[in-house]
């Protein structure tokens, strides 16, 4: 498995933080884009490098981290090649690689604990996408981003 992107803002950096000694557990790499404390920060501002970091190809996936997974999800669907999902159940974080083919992960820190987090995070980076009837949707979701 190659890089993982990893974003947070506050709300989420005390779970990034949970996610990234996992991730060393397992030996998975990742770029950690911030934020590096609990001083308040805008999260579209680590959603940026750590969702480019994905379309450049740099990084593999994306885990991003907000209070409720929310806002950082709605910064990184606004960039281009970006298929983010802000969850806190195993089948959502199960079916959207499966059949959305999303590319980052979103989880708010003040509404999932590091256990569940940490499920979420390896049926997300351990999951393939299915493409077939799925591919045409993918397909379809680019159009719209590209009609601006
Ligand atoms: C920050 O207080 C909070 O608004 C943010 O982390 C997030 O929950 C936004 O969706």
């Amino acid at each position: 498995m190659s890089k993982i992107a990893l974003g947070a803002d506050h709300g989420g950096y005390e779970l990034k933080e949970a996610v990234k000694a996992h991730l060393d557990e397992i030996g998975v790499a990742y770029q950690d884009f911030g934020c590096f404390s609990t001083e308040s920060v805008d999260y579209p501002d680590m959603a940026k490098p750590a969702c480019e970091a994905v379309v450049s190809g740099e990084c593999d996936k994306a885990l991003l981290f907000c209070g409720t997974g929310v806002g950082i999800s709605i910064a990184a669907n606004k960039i281009k090649g970006i298929r983010a999902c802000c969850c806190s159940d195993y089948f959502s974080a199960k079916y959207t690689r499966m059949h959305n083919d999303a590319n980052a992960l979103c989880l708010g820190g003040r509404v999932v604990g590091a256990g569940l987090a940490i499920e979420l995070v390896d049926v997300f980076l351990n999951t393939a996408f299915e493409g077939g009837r799925h591919a045409k949707r993918i397909a379809k979701i680019t159009a719209l981003e590209n009609e601006g």
